[in-house]
């Protein structure tokens, strides 16, 4: 089988953030990084959404919130400089419960400083507390990586995360060969 390109992983993963989410809608980047995924689900929810992108990299809030503003977008973002581990108690109450599409694309920023780095614990946190914030239809899409230090052991909890809501009966797939060492794969779970 052909290695899997990332960057047609993240393709994938802002395709199927797309293919959910609607006008007016609430949209989550757990990881905005240079802002490319913040910026698709900026333009996927329109002028009435917003989106609330995270990092805890200054570089990538700064990159994010140049890209939107470049583009026209940056009215309806929102970045907070903090974990997506605490993006329960970022969002404004009148945002919770709405998110049409949370998108966590993990590891680290490329070109940047690969010593900063999305970690299982808070990764396995963020996931569940974005969980709780999805509409009814609303998705989840995380892009995990295992080919560097400690990218396994965070393949593994999103991987446990998968189980759990299969055995809650909601719908889940799982794009690429997992596990696959050294290969990305892309976990989609829709909250019925
Ligand atoms: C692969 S990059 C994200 C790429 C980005 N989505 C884009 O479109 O350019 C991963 C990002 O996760 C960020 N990160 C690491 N730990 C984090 C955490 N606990 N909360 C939020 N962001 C985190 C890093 O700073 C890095 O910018």
């Amino acid at each position: 089988m052909a290695p899997v390109n990332p960057t047609r992983v993240t393709e994938r993963a802002r395709h199927l953030a797309q293919e959910v989410l609607r006008p007016g809608d609430i949209a989550l980047d757990g990881t905005a990084g240079k802002g490319r995924d913040t910026a698709t689900l900026a333009q996927a929810v329109g002028p009435t959404g917003h989106v609330h992108g995270f990092d805890i990299q200054p570089q990538a809030i700064a990159a994010t919130r140049n890209l939107l503003e470049l583009a026209g977008l940056a009215p309806r973002a929102t970045l907070h400089h903090r974990s997506h581990a605490e993006l329960g108690a970022a969002l404004p109450p009148a945002h919770r419960g709405r998110l049409g599409a949370a998108i966590f694309n993990l590891g680290y920023l490329p070109g940047g400083d690969a010593g900063i780095i999305t970690k299982p614990e808070s990764t396995a946190t963020a996931l569940r507390a974005a969980y709780q914030e999805l509409r009814a239809g609303g998705r989840i899409i995380c892009v995990a990586y295992t080919g560097h230090p400690g990218g396994v052991e965070e393949s593994d909890v999103v991987r446990a995360f998968a189980l759990e809501r299969e055995a809650a009966g909601d719908p889940v797939e799982r794009h690429g060969l997992v596990p696959n060492p050294g290969k990305p794969w892309v976990l989609v779970v829709t909250k019925p």
